[in-house]
Order: structure tokens, then sequence, then C-alpha cells
């Protein structure tokens, strides 16, 4: 049983826009998953879906097999993490530190054990020190980051985040990007995640949905959707700069193997320069 399924999902907003069209998604366990697709195909609108912040117009959400009602919905929050592409969206608590616990202490655990989720959870976004800082006057990254240590504080088994990296500084995209590998390699959790980098597809999905105008246009693995250029173009995306230099040399002639990620290039210039990898 998949942890997260929709069947010919629809969803049609009051002012008659189609969202989404009959999505059918699958979401197995331990895997990182991105959807990409330009401004308005509906990846906010399909997240909002995975734990029963909107319902279905038509079509069926399945958690563990199960569709979101009144009864477990609270069980279904506590299941899906999910981090709104908006903080703002989603804090609300005249500090840090209340804001970030108010997920855990609202599930009902212990005030030991809800400290020490804020503290692990602020230690991994970066902002220990700012726990007694108002949300309101952070930075828009900082808000992000607080948006995010909410979430994880509830220890979801998925975590499914709207362009997570939207707003960070390098540093800050850099400790989101080891937080989402660790949660699923050594945790064995599942991480939806959004966004208009594309280099950070490569670098974390093994999964790829791209959508466009509320349906899915394509889905594959990295090299089966980065070896389809023109689709990205088709949708407003594009190759990340590594492959595209590769890409570009290759037709060439200059022999050098495809790689997406930063290693994988780095690796296949070494060989190309007869350098010991
Ligand atoms: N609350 C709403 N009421 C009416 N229409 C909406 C609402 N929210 C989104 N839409 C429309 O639904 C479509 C999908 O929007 P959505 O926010 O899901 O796109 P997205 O893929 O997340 O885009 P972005 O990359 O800009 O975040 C867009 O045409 C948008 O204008
Ligand atoms: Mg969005």
């Amino acid at each position: 049983m998949h942890i997260i399924e929709t069947r010919d999902l629809c969803h049609t907003y009051k002012n008659n826009i189609d969202a989404l069209k009959n999505i059918s998604f699958i979401a197995p366990r331990n895997t990182r998953i991105a959807i990409i697709g330009p401004n308005g195909a509906g990846k906010s609108t399909l997240f909002k879906h995975f734990n029963g912040v909107l319902k279905p117009t038509s079509g069926k959400v399945l958690i563990r097999g199960e569709p979101i009602t009144k009864e477990n919905i609270r069980e279904v929050r506590r299941t899906i993490g999910l981090v709104f592409q908006n903080p703002d969206d989603q804090i609300f608590s005249p500090t840090v530190e209340q804001d970030v616990a108010f997920g855990p202490a609202n599930m009902g655990l212990d005030d030991e054990t809800v400290k020490h989720r804020v503290s692990e959870s602020l230690r991994i976004v970066g902002l220990s020190d700012y726990r007694t800082r108002v949300p309101h006057h952070l930075s828009g990254g900082e808000k992000k980051r607080v948006a995010i240590a909410g979430i994880i504080a509830m220890e979801p088994q998925v975590l499914v985040l709207d362009e997570p990296t939207a707003g960070l500084d390098p540093q800050g995209v850099r400790e989101i990007i080891r937080f989402i590998h660790d949660f699923t390699v050594k945790y064995g959790m599942t991480v939806i995640f959004s966004t208009h980098d594309i280099s950070l597809v490569a670098e974390l999905a093994e999964y790829i949905y791209v959508m466009n105008n509320g349906s899915f246009v394509a889905k594959g693995t990295v090299a089966e959707i980065f070896s389809q250029p023109n689709l990205l173009t088709s949708v407003r995306l594009d190759l990340p700069v590594l492959p595209k230099l590769i890409s570009s040399l290759r037709a060439r002639d200059i022999p050098v193997e495809m790689g997406y990620t930063f290693q994988e290039a780095e690796s296949a210039f070494l060989k190309a320069f007869g350098k010991d990898v």
C-alpha cells in the first residue's frame, strides 16, 4: 500500500480555474520525489491535497489506502507534514520557539519531548539562536526555516516541501539538501518537494513528475526526464547547467559521459581528461 496515492484527482477553484485535472500520483515509502513545472502548473494545489487542506472536486486522495475524513485528519497531518510555499501561511505564534513547539505540543507529547524536538529542529535549520525572536519580524529566508522546523518537529513520515529552498542563502540551501537527504537515507522517510531550482532536482530527486496546466506531462527518473531537454523547455523549464554543458560538448564529439549532479559531472570530466576518479 502506498503512503500517498491520488486517483483521477481534480480540483476546480471557486473562480472556475481547473487547477488539477485527473492527477494520478503515487508516493512509495523511502524515496525523494520532485514535482516540477512552471508557475501556475498546480504544484501547490496538489500539495494541499496531500494532508487535507483542500478537498477534491472529484477523484480520490488516499493516505495509506484510506480517504481523508474528519475522523482521521489529525492522524493524517501527523503522518504527512506539509511546509507551505509561503511561510506567512504557517507561522502565527509570538516567538520562534512557541511556533516550532505548536505542532508537537498539539500532538500531546510531554514537555520534555517537545523541548527536545524544538531544539533539534531549530538546530537542523540553523536557527538555534532564534528561540525568542518574533517570527513576524524575521527575514523571508529565516521565516522559511522556522516553517520547516515547525513541521519537522512533528517527525512526520512524509515531508511535503513546497519550494523549500526559495529565498534561502547558499549555506541554507546546503543545510536543507543535507537534511532532506538524511531524512530519506537515515530514517527511510519519503520527501516530496517542488522547486524551480533545477539543479536541486538533479542533486536530490530519485523520481520526477513534470506538471503543466494541471496535468502530469511526464514522469521518470532524473536520467529519463533530463534526457528530454525539449520536453523541459516546452514547459518553461531547462536542464541544469552541468548536463547542458556536457550535452553541448558531446554534440561537438567531445567524449564526456553524461552527469547530472556535481559529483557525476566531476567524475565524467576527470575521466575525459584521463585523471583518476
Ligand atoms: N485560492 C485560489 N483561488 C483561485 N485560483 C487559485 C487559487 N490558488 C491557486 N489558484 C490558481 O490555480 C492554478 C494553480 O496554482 P498553484 O498555486 O497550484 O500553482 P503552482 O504550480 O504552485 O505555481 P508556482 O510555481 O507559482 O508556485 C493557477 O492558475 C492559480 O492561479
Ligand atoms: Mg506553488
